[in-house]
């Protein structure tokens, strides 16, 4: 059932984060009515990469996307909200920028895969998974946010 508590994990790789748009992103979920229950900024462990991605295990391109989420910092967030999980991936675009429309983030500030600035859960389930591997439970912060009565009926 659809719930308000949904969670899901958004990452800024490290092409967003070198090229300025950690702002731009963060921005968009806060105006969309989402709220940030944890955050991140943090050069991630090879080791920490390949369990994230550990489903992609047999694709061709996995070394390289270990290797490109290593190459430098990045932003690991948790939002929350109604149908985050899904909303989210409405907002990045399609994994290729190719593909994505204006309006979203792959749509409006990239042009390869293998460079598209920003990574979010593909469902309830793995949102879970990536936000235990990602945070501990002390750092979701709990806390009452005063946009709530203005964004839910
Ligand atoms: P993400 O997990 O990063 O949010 O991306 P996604 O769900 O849209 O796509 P997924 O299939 O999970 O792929 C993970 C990331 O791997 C890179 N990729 N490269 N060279 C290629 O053909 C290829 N395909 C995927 C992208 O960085 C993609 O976001
Ligand atoms: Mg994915």
């Amino acid at each position: 059932m659809a719930s308000i508590s949904e969670c899901t994990f958004i990452a800024i790789k490290p092409d967003g984060v070198q090229r300025g748009l950690v702002g731009e992103i963060i921005k968009r979920f806060e105006q969309k009515g989402f709220k940030l229950l944890a955050m991140k900024f943090m050069l991630a462990s090879e080791d920490l990469l390949r369990e994230h991605y550990i489903d992609l295990q047999d694709q061709p391109f996995y070394a390289g996307l270990v290797t490109y989420m290593h190459s430098g910092p990045l932003v690991a967030m948790v939002w929350e909200g109604l149908n985050v999980v899904k909303t989210s991936r409405v907002m990045l675009g399609e994994t290729n920028p190719a593909d994505s429309k204006p309006g979203t983030i792959r749509g409006d500030f990239c042009v390869q895969v293998g460079k598209n600035i920003i990574h979010g859960s593909d469902s309830v389930e793995s949102a879970e998974t990536e936000i235990n591997l990602w945070f501990t439970p002390e750092e979701l912060v709990g806390y009452t946010s005063c946009a709530h009565q203005w964004i839910y009926e």
